[in-house]
């Protein structure tokens, strides 16, 4: 695809997040974040998922009819040109009233991720990236974190809880023994996306799906970060274990929980 393509894209992407978010903040605000549906072990719809992704995969197919979507709620084709959707990334947060939840739309061509845009309604906050543009935040280019030491570092790590604990704990254990501060604040996209924006060192899941983090992959590479390969075998429709760090920390980091690095 030619790089106006991808800027186009890029464009329109930002533009149907910002509008999805602001579904999503007029619900959370209105009290309409209701559970009605667990979908699994700490997996919770709201009506707001679903009304959320028929919006965006609505826009995206208006501005681009060749595409496909592939999103958490309703699934989808992949192809050439594929959308990766999240409608709401956080729903825990969501439901609860804990104003931590984000829209997260990517783009892979011919299998490449080319493209990431996360938005924060509730901060305002807009985390757009194409490959080989750089990555912003609201319109200001944004970088990885200068951190080159584990004991100064903060992380977001988790596990899935779709997948099982063994051996989880034991990895923890290494990873505080290193001293760096460890969180887990609900929202894989924008773990991934504060990696980018230097307020966090680096990001360790066990297991993502392409909706939960590949946006902020792509954010991450273009700010200067150092990931995994995410989409090696299956990980765009069956997920993968994700890996996000700034270079000063990042292959220690990735020694101690036994990642391998792409770039
Ligand atoms: C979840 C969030 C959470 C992560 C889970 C995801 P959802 O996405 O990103 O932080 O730990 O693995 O499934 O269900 O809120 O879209
Ligand atoms: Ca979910
Ligand atoms: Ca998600
Ligand atoms: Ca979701």
């Amino acid at each position: 695809m030619t790089f106006d393509s991808l800027l186009h894209r890029l464009t329109v992407a930002c533009a149907v997040a910002r509008e999805a978010g602001m579904l999503q903040k007029r619900r959370f605000l209105n009290r309409e974040a209701m559970i009605y549906k667990f979908k699994g072990p700490q997996d919770y719809l709201t009506a707001t998922d679903g009304e959320v992704e028929k919006l965006i995969r609505e826009r995206l197919l208006e501005a681009f009819p060749n595409d496909t979507v592939l999103g958490e709620e309703e699934g989808g084709k992949v192809s050439d040109a594929t959308w990766v959707v999240d409608p709401i990334d956080g729903t825990s947060n969501f439901a609860r009233g804990i104003a931590h939840f984000c829209v997260s739309i990517a783009f892979v061509d011919k299998g490449e991720a080319a493209i990431g845009v996360i938005y924060q309604p509730m901060l305002d906050e807009l985390f757009a990236a194409a490959k080989g543009h750089g990555a912003t935040l609201n319109g200001e280019p944004i970088h990885v974190s200068k951190t080159a030491k584990l004991e100064q570092s903060l992380l977001e790590v988790g596990r899935a809880a779709r997948q099982p604990q063994a051996g989880y704990l034991a990895m923890l254990d290494k990873v505080m023994a290193t001293g760096a501060g460890i969180r887990g604040a609900g929202s894989g996209a924008l773990a991934v996306a504060n990696v980018a924006a230097g307020r966090v060192d680096g990001c360790y899941e066990t297991h993502m799906y392409s909706w939960d983090c590949l946006a902020g992959l792509v954010m991450v590479k273009e700010a200067g970060g150092r990931i995994n390969d995410f989409l090696a075998g299956d990980g765009l429709t069956k997920g993968n274990l994700i890996f996000a760090a700034a270079p000063g920390i990042a292959e220690e980091l990735a020694s101690v929980v036994s990642v391998s690095l792409s770039n």
